[in-house]
């Protein structure tokens, strides 16, 4: 039984196999590798691209799909999580697929060696498919990334994209910087900014996050237009740089970046969540069929 819950599970050889299958599925839809596999997916914090985008890979696949919604559950009559989960279990699950605040909770559920535990967002701390699909995306345009300078900007503190991001384009050989107010960095050894502009002919990839200035208990910024001033992602900063946009959504549109570049073809927020579905079919595929 193999679990998801950073990509530190997976060693290099899997990494290249889920970014070979994505590519491949991409390219040619596959049979029903799973047609007989049950996931459940169980998102204690909302998502748009996320679950459906692992509902829809699974289905590509041929899996069954049964979602679990947590505000309708028994959770709500004080039945813990942990009980939740063993009684999915129950029904002989192939996998469950969950999103938790809490940084540890897939590890938890993993650690009882009931189902596979596919992490698709916890806390502030991993998101392994986000990073592999943001992998993927970079590599389709660039080919090699080592060398390859990517600077993640906005609230890192408080981005498990960030932090998965990190952890698996260092291991790939990237260059990664850091941008963001004082209030939003973590602490860290990457080489860190205040100001946009001091590293825009630094690098090939700016991944832009959403300001999550809710999450910060004293405001740092008076409001979300003053945020923009400095961390927008705009024609004017960009010009012609030749800089690959990502962001793992929700854009705060004009806010993390401006209309003009979300239709710039150096945008690539949709093509990430395109690629999210070959990726999430891959990861499947590896940890239902493959381990
Ligand atoms: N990228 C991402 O995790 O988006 P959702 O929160 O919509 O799933």
């Amino acid at each position: 039984m193999q679990h998801l819950l950073d990509t530190t599970d997976l060693s290099d050889k899997q990494i290249i196999q889920i970014v070979e299958d994505a590519k491949r599925f991409k390219h040619q839809r596959p049979p029903h590798l799973l047609r007989d596999k049950l996931l459940i997916t169980l998102f204690f914090e909302n998502s748009t691209r996320t679950r459906s985008s692992f509902e829809v890979a699974a289905k590509r696949l041929g899996a069954t799909v049964v979602h679990l919604d947590p505000s309708r559950s028994s959770t709500n009559k004080g039945e813990t999580l942990e009980d939740t989960f063993a009684n999915l279990c129950a029904m002989e699950p192939d996998g469950v697929i969950i999103r938790h605040w809490e940084n540890d909770t897939p590890q938890l559920l993993a650690d009882k060696k009931m189902t596979s535990v596919i992490n698709a967002g916890a806390g502030n701390y991993a998101h392994p498919t986000q990073a592999l699909l943001d992998l993927f995306t970079m590599q389709e345009h660039f080919g090699d990334l080592k060398g390859k300078t990517i600077a993640i900007v906005g609230d890192i503190l408080s981005s498990r994209v960030a932090s998965s991001g990190i952890r698996l384009f260092t291991r790939m050989g990237m260059n990664v910087i850091l941008v963001a107010p004082k209030p939003f960095m973590p602490y860290s050894d990457l080489p860190q900014y205040e100001s946009l502009e001091e590293v825009l002919d630094k690098v090939n990839v700016i991944m832009s996050l959403r300001a999550q200035l809710e999450r910060h208990a004293s405001p740092i910024f008076d409001d979300y237009q003053e945020y923009a001033k400095h961390y927008c992602i705009t024609k004017e900063r960009l010009q012609h740089r030749e800089i690959l946009i990502l962001h793992p959504g929700p854009v705060m549109r004009n806010i993390d970046i401006s209309d003009e570049i979300l239709n710039d073809p150096r945008c690539k927020v949709l093509p990430q969540v395109n690629n999210g579905v070959y990726i999430r079919m891959a990861v499947l595929k590896l940890l239902l069929l493959d381990s």
